[in-house]
């Protein structure tokens, strides 16, 4: 019997209402499989706690959430707190703190009828991105000079080092290999114009591409990826990228399949020396917030992540049968889907589907 210790940090806004949902799946494939159980810790950090408090978490959070085998997450962020704030002294702090490196965010299209796209098939949209989840952009180094004056200079300096690069694209070549689709990875650059990061990340890219011989590359700038996947989206495997590129391709990734509201992702520390943390891609939604209308598949699916990276790809199986099947019967499915269920009757049909699936 595993008994896995799970840190829940529901956050803001509609990151509450979806993981009420993904909590309720997990509960109901522990009650169908006597020899998996959780016990889920939730801490109340967010803009809330903020504004009660004056922090977002506490200041030994770290240290407290480092005893976990995973932590899941909703969303952070909300009207009232300063989104910089409330995002750096929360959710970006425990992904540098826990050098969770990877943020693996998949893109699969699971009915045809939810692509935007003319005559998509859902074999056509299948690929995923490893993003560098720590430095780059977000590295957090900069300053104002000459603050408050006509001649004021705002620095955001990003950061690549060799070792997360290298351990980044490695990543890629391995789950490209271990995929089986078009054996290929695409890196997402811009050296054309970033002369000293872009050109370092294509550097260390051609290094590792004359590794791993097996597995085809290709490297697209950052604008012209943005077409190509909407051009070409069946073109794609696995992409590579930084962080800032990463976010905002993957925003566009999950309108294609279907929305932000399909959107699953993990933060992976790979060495297992830090927990690692389970968070869909979508925020906190503040205009829909508090009214049932979220979509908590993405949540769901995430709850699927972490049960493949605790070594329960069955139960993750489970979970994505039991999504397809609430899909194609289109039973309750939230607004933005075209239904008028709300987000808790979407969670109960899903978990009603695992029920019957047994
Ligand atoms: P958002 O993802 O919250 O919302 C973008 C759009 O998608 C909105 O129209 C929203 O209604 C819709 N949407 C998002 N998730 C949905 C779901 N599950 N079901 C149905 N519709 C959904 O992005 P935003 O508006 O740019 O940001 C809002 C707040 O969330 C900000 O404070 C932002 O910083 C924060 N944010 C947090 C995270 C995170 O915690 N991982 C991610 C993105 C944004
Ligand atoms: C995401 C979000 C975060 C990011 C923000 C909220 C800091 O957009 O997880 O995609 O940029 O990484
Ligand atoms: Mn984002």
């Amino acid at each position: 019997m595993k008994n896995y210790k799970i840190a829940v940090i529901p956050g803001d806004g509609i990151g509450i209402e979806v993981m009420n949902e993904g909590i309720k799946v997990l509960n109901t494939l522990s009650k169908l499989n006597k020899d998996i159980a959780f016990n889920f810790d939730w801490y109340d950090w967010g803009c809330e706690y903020y504004l009660k408090h004056g922090k977002m978490m506490d200041e030994d959070g770290l240290e407290k959430l480092k005893k976990y085998d995973a932590i899941l997450l909703g969303a952070v962020g909300f009207p009232g707190v300063p989104d910089h704030i409330s995002l750096r002294d929360l959710l970006l702090k425990i992904r540098q703190g826990f050098n969770q490196y990877i943020n693996l965010r998949p893109i699969k299209l699971l009915t045809a009828q939810d692509c935007p796209l003319k005559n998509k098939k859902v074999e056509d949209i299948d690929m995923v991105f490893v993003r560098e989840n720590t430095e780059g952009e977000y590295a957090g180094v900069g300053g104002f000079q000459r603050e408050g004056t006509k001649d004021e200079v705002a620095l955001q300096t990003s950061v690549f080092t060799r070792k997360t690069t290298e351990k980044v694209m490695e990543y890629a070549f391995q789950l490209a290999k271990s995929r089986k689709k078009l054996n290929k990875v695409t890196s997402v650059t811009k050296s054309n114009a970033l002369n000293y990061s872009m050109v370092f990340w294509d550097r260390i890219f051609k290094e590792k591409s004359n590794v791993y011989t097996d597995i085809k590359t290709e490297s697209f700038h950052v604008d012209a990826t943005s077409m190509y996947m909407l051009q070409r989206p069946e073109s794609f495997d696995v992409v590579v990228a930084s962080n800032l590129f990463g976010d905002i391709l993957t925003d566009l990734g999950a309108t294609l399949q279907g929305g932000l509201g399909f959107a699953a992702g993990a933060n992976i520390n790979p060495e297992r020396e830090y927990p690692s943390m389970f968070e869909p891609v979508h925020g906190s939604a503040p205009e829909i917030a508090g009214k049932g209308l979220a979509n908590p598949i993405a949540m769901i699916w995430t709850a699927k992540m972490m049960l493949d990276f605790l070594g329960h790809e069955d139960l993750g199986e489970r979970i994505m049968k039991s999504i397809v099947e609430a899909l194609n019967n289109r039973e309750k499915l939230t607004p933005d889907l075209g239904g008028s269920g709300t987000t808790n009757e979407v969670g109960d049909r899903i978990c009603k589907i695992i029920e019957n699936i047994g």
